[in-house]
């Protein structure tokens, strides 16, 4: 499974990275509004500090303007993957961009039937957004266990399943055991991973009986 860095933060994004942890990043609106900086200006600083896919989505909502956005977007590095919203015109912009080898991300699918027409229209991701499902009392795994199915099902589709709108460690774990192709997780539920208590109380025990026997690994 791979893990994407759910931000827009170069500072967060280059610590993980510099940890292993990336393979990946998505942005959207929201994310680098939160930045206060120039949406290109991000882009290529991600660009520059990520060898994967870097999600870049279109601000506009007609096919015209989203293609053009798309193709702008695209132009600014090889690792940039255009995202568009889970709409006929998002779809329709999917296709013309993926026809021209522009990896393109659709956003914002809440449905199985919304991913079966992202694969048919050439995605090279579809992102179900889980978190979101979950906060209105749907089960926002259930879709992901969907798609994953129907896509198994279909040698032609070859779109792959990137579960967005991640809130805690328990959904990277339950999308691992579906199948799911990627993550993209919040820094701070990435950093979550890594964590246990008993890890923690066990170091401190092995710290503790190693400080008794008085010995030093470095400087023998
Ligand atoms: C994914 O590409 C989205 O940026 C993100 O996962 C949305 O998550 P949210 O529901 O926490 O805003």
């Amino acid at each position: 499974m791979k893990f994407f860095v759910d931000s827009a933060d170069i500072a967060e994004i280059r610590d993980l990275s510099a940890a292993g942890l990336v393979d990946g990043v998505t942005t959207n609106p929201s994310l680098v509004a939160k930045t206060g900086r120039k949406f290109f200006d991000v882009l290529a600083d991600i660009c520059a500090a990520v060898d994967g896919p870097v999600s870049a989505e279109v601000a506009a909502t007609d096919f015209d303007t989203m293609l053009e956005e798309g193709r702008q977007l695209a132009a600014l590095a090889k690792n940039i993957a255009v995202k568009v919203p889970l709409t006929r015109d998002g779809l329709k912009t999917c296709r013309t961009l993926a026809q021209s080898g522009t990896k393109v991300n659709v956003t914002l699918c809440f449905s199985a039937n919304q991913a079966i027409l992202a694969a048919k229209a050439g995605a090279a991701f579809i992102s179900p957004f889980i978190g979101r499902l979950d906060d209105v009392g749907e089960d926002g795994m259930e879709l992901i266990r969907d798609i994953r199915t129907i896509y198994d099902n279909y040698d032609s589709f070859t779109t792959e399943i990137l579960v967005a709108s991640i809130r805690h460690p328990r959904h990277v774990t339950e999308a691992a055991k579906i199948g799911a192709d990627v993550c993209t997780v919040p820094p701070d539920v990435l950093r979550k991973l890594a964590h246990h208590p008993l890890t923690d109380r066990g170091l401190e025990a092995f710290l503790a009986d190693w400080k008794k026997t008085g010995q030093t690994i470095l400087n023998r």
